[in-house]
């Protein structure tokens, strides 16, 4: 009789066991990462509020009613301070967005979004301050798949930052092996020029499944702004360069593009809104990041000539916007989040064409405004910080570039970033002819401190009350995940007082 209630008893707890293994494997992490296959993102922080996004597989759309979310002062998410209801923003990919608000400045969070049977990873995230020492923020641009692994992505999400400026191309529009590495079998989904709504979500849920891009995401909150090629090459307000007439109407393109853009993206800002908007980080620095692309740019012109006159790059409204938020910023910094070189560039050494009027340049009279603009209200510490050319630059924006060299007079400085994988120079053309062009560059173009047309990375921009100073970090390789990353260039620079410097 014992031996039989002792069985009984051992049959009920290895039955236990099962049971507990079975609940154990219903929300095993494995089964989770399969269903937010899209990862985890965060965005547009303000002091007090942070945007939260997350996708899940297509084929679990009965999820889409019970999706929660949760924000913690604890990585094992154990310090709720927020929670919340996420809304879907498309029905086809199944992508979520919600507003964490109320929370404190200058301060980690951690988020994570779950239904009754799964849970995604934990994502880090981070409020802006308001009695920041310093802002650490990574700049990036120009993520082709197609073009190589995402390896410097992957670097910078585990370096201290406050967050990650995107400056667009963060997809490419062509079909495969038109723009790339036509070696690797990274190639673009759907096999075609993207040109519809289901066209562009086919796009982004590819990219968003690479996982280098999905653990910068999930380690960093993202500003961005598009550029291009989130529409098509050499977009401009009514039409762009690989839109043709065939292709249907490029407004209804440039439409899907928008809405697809912040079904994807962590943007405070629905697609009927203005992509240009500003952040504060208290007193040290005003973020204002610009849309020279959609809003009000006019066709880019084939060469420099008294046209200029009438071109813009933000259109009246935008510019306006612009002057108002640099005279009024009371922040010892200006950062301006751009696509497109700002700076004065003289190319006729290394190319045929002097000036390139896909960028600033190619609205000349607009940018000289803004210069004037920026000397005569004596706004002091702008920094431009420019995606597009897949190279790094370093330039002190002259107040007159013809008459930099014996009247020196900056009046901001000028980051650009190279691509996180598109083409650099030394991919056409050998690597000495490349070094030869960029010393052309610098002796065309005094105020061109440093420039490289030969490394893929991303920079880091460290700005504090007295100081302030760029980094450049280089990825040795992106045809393979076997690389290692260098600091390729580190410069500081001050801005107050007239002698405004790079060294
Ligand atoms: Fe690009």
């Amino acid at each position: 009789m014992m031996n039989l209630r002792l069985l009984i008893l051992n049959l009920s707890f290895v039955f236990l066991l099962i049971s507990c293994s079975k609940k154990i494997s219903d929300i095993d992490v494995n089964q989770s990462a399969t269903i937010f296959k899209y990862g985890i993102a965060s965005g547009d922080p303000t002091n007090t509020s942070i945007i939260l996004w997350t996708g899940i597989s297509e084929n679990e759309k009965k999820l889409a009613d019970e999706m929660k979310w949760e924000i913690s002062r604890t990585a094992d998410m154990n310090s709720i301070v927020q929670s919340g209801t996420a809304t879907l923003t498309n029905q086809t990919a199944s992508t979520f967005k919600a507003k964490a608000t109320g929370l404190e400045p200058g301060t980690s969070y951690y988020y994570q979004f779950s239904t009754k049977k799964y849970k995604s990873k934990v994502g880090a995230t981070s409020t802006m301050a308001n009695n920041a020492d310093q802002v650490r923020i990574a700049v990036v641009s120009c993520s082709n798949y197609e073009a190589g692994y995402f390896n410097a992505y992957e670097s910078l999400a585990d370096k201290s930052l406050d967050f990650v400026m995107h400056l667009g191309d963060y997809i490419y529009e062509y079909g495969p092996d038109t723009y790339g590495d036509k070696t690797l079998s990274r190639k673009h989904l759907p096999a075609k020029e993207i040109l519809t709504l289901s066209d562009y979500r086919q796009r982004y849920a590819q990219y968003r499944m690479d996982p280098d891009l999905q653990l910068a995401h999930q380690k960093h909150p993202f500003i961005m702004i598009w550029d291009d090629h989130e529409i098509s090459n050499d977009a401009y307000q009514t039409g762009a360069q690989n839109h043709q007439d065939d292709e249907g109407d490029y407004m209804t393109r440039a439409g899907i593009a928008k809405q697809v853009y912040h079904e994807w993206m962590p943007t405070d800002v629905t697609a009927n809104d203005p992509l240009y908007r500003q952040f504060s980080i208290g007193k040290l620095v005003d973020v204002i990041m610009l849309d020279g692309r959609l809003e009000g740019r006019t066709q880019q012109l084939e060469t420099a000539g008294p046209e200029l006159a009438n071109q813009s790059m933000l259109g009246a409204q935008q510019l306006d916007w612009f002057k108002n938020q640099l005279r009024s910023s009371t922040a010892k910094w200006k950062l301006i989040g751009n696509q497109v070189i700002f700076s004065p560039l003289n190319m006729a050494r290394v190319r045929d064409q002097q000036f390139n009027m896909d960028a600033w340049d190619g609205y000349a009279s607009e940018r000289n405004d803004i210069i004037s603009y920026i000397d005569e209200n004596e706004i002091s510490n702008v920094v431009i910080v420019t995606g597009d050319t897949h190279m790094s630059w370093a330039f002190e924006v002259p107040y007159k570039a013809s008459a930099y060299k014996n009247n020196y007079r900056p009046v901001a400085i000028e980051i650009g970033t190279p691509s996180i994988t598109s083409s650099n120079l030394n991919e056409r053309s050998p690597s000495e002819e490349v070094i030869m062009g960029e010393k052309m560059l610098q002796v065309s173009n005094p105020h061109l401190k440093y420039v490289d047309g030969r490394n893929h990375g991303y920079t880091i921009l460290t700005l504090k009350q007295e100081t302030a100073s760029v980094e450049w970090y280089y990825v040795s390789n992106l045809k393979t995940k076997t690389y290692v990353e260098r600091l390729g260039k580190r410069l500081h620079f001050t801005l107050d007082g007239g002698n405004q410097l790079l060294k």
